[in-house]
């Protein structure tokens, strides 16, 4: 583990009471990929096997992770809750490579180029797993959701590249290492490793240890989350760009951690009690929250298009009509709605294109 002297050494200080505290500074002060990599595999014992396939869903945040207090680590200012997509995700296949300098990554089937930003992501997450072997691969990644669907990828992606790498290593990991290692490609993707409702803890240590996601027991058969594919302009702003933006820029950024604790908590009690009302209203009013403080930063942040206008329009009109559906929205114009079994056919007659999903069994 590498040692590195971050903090400034105060003028009081002379250099023998330096030498006196350094040995008590085993552990360094700020923690990089490689540092997190190394204390979850170092004592891993390295099993290879020549091919490795694993699957991860796509989650959508009923409470959203906004905002990072480390950028290198993708560490949450606060937690966030989402359920997963049983369906919908990426199925990846990482294959030991014989006599190769290079990875290899196929997307959707294609070729990705050395020069593509998705094959440069790729790599560095793989290198996290060779530690300092010098192990090639075969990276097979295919998504089974439309990218106009507005459903980030990159949380399934990196779930299933963690799953799949750690495999073909042999490295034998329980869900709390495979969600930190997740997280470390993208946030959202330490809650992509499990199923159902998914809470990750924010966590408090610098190393990042402690922040990892865990799913919880409850399951809700009725629930139901409307897909609309709306025909939104491609995403401007990505996620890790908006978010830093968000909290350097506006002052709504410092209401925001507290309300999100306030509704994680609120809507683990509706879960528990299957109130649909107060997981819609919570999952609405959160999305609406954090959309405002992205609208409030500088240069503005507005990801909606007319077409999530006339959506959000028609959802509360549904709602004035006695519908129970609400709607949630994340760094794009596309809108996904939430509501139960017994108002599907109202659903449909308002929005003949949406594709329903079933989130449980
Ligand atoms: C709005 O996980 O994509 O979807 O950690 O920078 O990769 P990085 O960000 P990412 O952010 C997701 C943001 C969100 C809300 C959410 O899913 O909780």
């Amino acid at each position: 583990m590498s040692v590195r002297w971050v903090m400034p050494v105060p003028g009081y200080l002379d250099s023998s009471v330096f030498l006196f505290l350094f040995p008590l500074l085993e552990c360094p002060l700020t923690f990089s990929r490689v540092d997190v990599a190394r204390s979850l595999l170092g004592d891993c014992e390295y099993r290879p096997v020549d091919v490795f396939e694993a699957w991860a869903p796509v989650n959508i945040a009923l409470c959203k992770y906004w905002g990072k207090r480390d950028a290198a680590l993708n560490l949450p200012v606060n937690d966030s809750l989402s359920v997963a997509l049983p369906d919908k995700g990426t199925r990846t296949r990482v294959t030991r490579l014989q006599g190769e300098s290079k990875d290899i990554v196929f997307l959707n089937d294609q070729p990705v180029s050395e020069a593509d930003g998705f094959y440069q992501k790729v790599v560095a997450h793989l290198n996290l797993f060779r530690l300092d072997r010098g192990d090639r691969f075969r990276i097979d990644t295919v998504n089974n959701i439309a990218t106009a669907a507005g459903l980030a990828s990159s949380a399934s992606g990196f779930a299933a590249l963690t799953r799949a790498t750690a495999g073909v290593q042999g490295f034998n990991l329980d869900g709390k290492a495979l969600s930190i290692l997740a997280r470390v490609g993208s946030g959202s993707a330490c809650r992509s490793v499990f199923d159902g409702f998914v809470r990750w803890h924010k966590g408090e240590a610098v190393d990042g240890m402690d922040s990892c996601a865990a799913p919880l027991s409850q399951v809700w058969p009725g629930l139901r989350l409307g897909v609309l594919t709306l025909t939104g302009a491609a995403k401007k702003v990505g996620s890790r760009e908006g978010m830093a933006r968000t909290v350097e820029t506006t002052p709504l950024y410092s209401a925001w951690p507290a309300q999100a604790e306030a509704d994680i908590a609120i809507l683990e009690q509706a879960i528990v009690d299957r109130d649909f009302e107060l997981l819609g209203v919570t999952a609405e009013h959160n999305a609406m929250t954090m959309h405002a403080t992205m609208i409030a930063s500088w240069p503005p942040l507005l990801y909606w298009e007319p077409e999530s206008v006339a959506v959000m329009q028609k959802v509360w009109q549904l709602r004035k009509d006695g519908v129970p559906v609400y709607l949630t929205m994340d760094a794009g114009p596309n809108v996904k709605l939430l509501f139960e079994s017994p108002v599907e056919d109202s659903i449909r007659q308002v929005f003949p294109d949406v594709e329903v999903v079933k989130l449980f069994p």
